[in-house]
């Protein structure tokens, strides 16, 4: 069997989803594909292309997997589809991932979604529900990193439609296909820096969070009101970017591109000012971006590190993006990569 799950890039709606709010991501062409080969005896295999060493995981031990620190999504992705009810046989998986990895772009998320795929029997009934499969590939997940994240990632992986950004509603899982205007460039471009702090400092945050709805009495802070939150950044950025997500919508369907833009700045000071994790770095490359001809741009992620997201008219993007790129490089002196994304399908079996 082969199975795909792509990256992806949220647009706007940052630290929102485990506060039950809304996010807009896309699932990107940028991909984890594995294929998996039945082995006689008890033993799960894996190899990858881009991630050194070799996974090798004994069925029938509770031990930790020999080889590489990746072998633990493997292990969770076992130990979740075992929790099914489900046998999970021997097997080689050969796993390649085009999702650059610590960038932000949810190559973990894509390696998990692609292994409960591989390892669920082809007949599984959880192969049709998309939630249940995005919350068994963020069970897998949280086992193998200890970071607990939402379901943004998950959930754009499995409900990715080509052209086309996904209106989220974290507290009922609905989502909305919103149409992205083929005027409209996606581009990324990777900081150079990997995401240092980002699991601590991402574990903390979302305590805030809980702390802020507890102390409010609200059930998650998707319920709080503006005037609630005033006197509090780290709840006043998830009030405020909720509200952006929905602005976001509203002014793509209108094919109001610039305010679409204003709407992606005003998201990047929230995240700098009242959230506090975008660094200087982050910082210069959306200016970056504005120099150069954005619409808008702002970190994507769960920031610390990794990438900006810039929007640009498609009719001048490679230019945009030479001169962010070369823009960024002198003003930080660090390396940057970039590249345009289109939006694309969601994860599923492709052979
Ligand atoms: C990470 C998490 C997501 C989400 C984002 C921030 O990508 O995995 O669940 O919280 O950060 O929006």
């Amino acid at each position: 069997m082969e199975v795909r799950a792509p990256g992806r890039v949220n647009l706007i709606g940052e630290h929102t989803d485990y506060s039950d709010g809304w996010c807009l991501p896309l699932a990107i062409d940028r991909e984890c594909r594995i294929r998996s080969v039945p082995r006689p005896g008890r033993v799960v295999t894996a190899r990858s292309a881009e991630l050194a060493g070799t996974v090798q995981l004994a069925l029938d031990e509770a031990a930790t997997p020999a080889g590489p620190r990746w072998g633990r999504f493997v292990a969770g992705a076992i130990e979740v589809v075992r929790g099914r009810g489900h046998d999970v046989g021997g097997a080689d998986l050969a796993v390649h991932s085009t999702v650059p990895a610590g960038a932000g772009l949810s190559s973990s998320t894509a390696l998990s979604v692609a292994l409960v795929l591989a390892l669920l029997p082809p007949d599984a009934p959880e192969r049709t529900d998309r939630d249940l499969l995005a919350r068994l590939a963020l069970a897998a997940e949280v086992a193998a990193t200890g970071v607990p994240g939402g379901l943004l990632d998950q959930m754009a992986s499995l409900y990715g439609r080509a052209g086309h950004a996904l209106l989220l509603d974290c507290r009922s899982l609905a989502v909305e296909p919103v149409p992205l205007p083929a005027e409209l460039a996606i581009l990324v471009v990777h900081s150079g820096i990997e995401r240092e702090l980002a699991d601590s400092e991402y574990a903390a945050r979302r305590a805030a969070c809980e702390a802020a709805a507890a102390r409010i009495g609200v059930p998650a802070l998707r319920d709080a009101t503006a005037d609630q939150v005033a006197d509090d950044p780290i709840a006043r950025h998830v009030v405020s970017e909720n509200a952006r997500v929905l602005a976001c919508v509203t002014a793509l369907r209108a094919g109001d591109l610039p305010a679409v833009g204003a709407i992606l700045l005003a998201g990047h000071a929230s995240l700098r000012d009242d959230f506090r994790v975008s660094r200087p770095e982050l910082d210069a490359l959306v200016d970056a971006f504005i120099a150069h001809g954005a619409y808008g741009a702002r970190l994507t992620g769960a920031g610390f590190g990794g990438c900006v997201v810039g929007l640009a008219p498609a009719a001048g993007a490679e230019e945009c993006l030479g001169a962010t790129l070369a823009d960024y490089r002198t003003r930080s002196g660090r390396t940057p990569t970039g590249f345009r994304v289109t939006p694309v399908d969601g994860a599923g079996v492709t052979g």
